[in-house]
């Protein structure tokens, strides 16, 4: 049987990578190189099933109450600010849907948007990495292997289905492949500014590897 922690970096694997892409074309947009609208539905689509209800519920309704149980103070105190993040970047997600639609016709709003992608892009990695290295861990530390065993099969109650998880992972997929090709064409500033600092010494090597 699987870790729960291993099923959800997994996952963040392919966080990682959709928010990859979506820096570039956040570059993409402030440069002015291009507005791909379609791509962007396409992102925000994976955003809402599969980060938001697929991974985000695995964590507010299985993960978190599990460690909150088992470590009633730091546990909690993790999982309430976690769970905290998650209704931010929901909201982050239905402002972007809202400017996608007034981008199609107004320059000023594809400017937010390449904001607001920029945004989402930098707090979903930072919350990501609380996780790994914080919450993670009090799971090892506080919950003993057999009731880790009984999170993984409950993980499965808030799939959205194995096709509908595959069709996520290949929209990544092929956003990735579309994207970081993309990026050697733009201003390495700025892109280190919208992907992060360490954009070309990670996200190269991970995402052809
Ligand atoms: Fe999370
Ligand atoms: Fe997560």
């Amino acid at each position: 049987m699987e870790e729960p922690n291993e099923t959800l970096r997994t996952e963040h694997h392919d966080i990682e990578r959709l928010l990859a892409a979506l820096g570039v074309i956040a570059a993409m947009i402030q440069e002015g190189v291009a507005f791909p609208s379609k791509d962007i539905g396409r992102a925000l689509a994976v955003i809402a099933c599969f980060i938001d209800r697929c991974h985000h519920g695995k964590e507010d309704n299985v993960f978190f109450p599990a460690v909150s149980k088992a470590s009633p103070s730091s546990g909690t105190e993790l999982a309430r600010r976690l769970a905290s993040d998650h209704r931010a970047f929901r909201q982050l997600a239905s402002s972007m849907n809202a400017l996608l639609q007034r981008a199609q016709t107004e320059w000023q709003a594809r400017g937010i948007l390449a904001k607001d992608i920029y945004a989402y892009t930098r707090l979903v990695r930072l919350h990501v990495r609380v996780e790994e290295d914080e919450l993670f861990k009090e799971v090892e530390r506080s919950i003993e292997r057999g009731e880790r065993a009984k999170i993984t099969i409950e993980f499965e109650i808030e799939e959205i289905g194995r096709d509908a998880h595959k069709n996520h992972l290949e929209t990544i997929g092929s956003l990735v492949k579309a994207y970081i090709r993309q990026a050697v064409f733009l201003d390495r500033s700025l892109l280190a500014a919208v992907c992060g600092s360490s954009f070309f010494s990670t996200t190269f090597s991970s995402t052809f590897s």
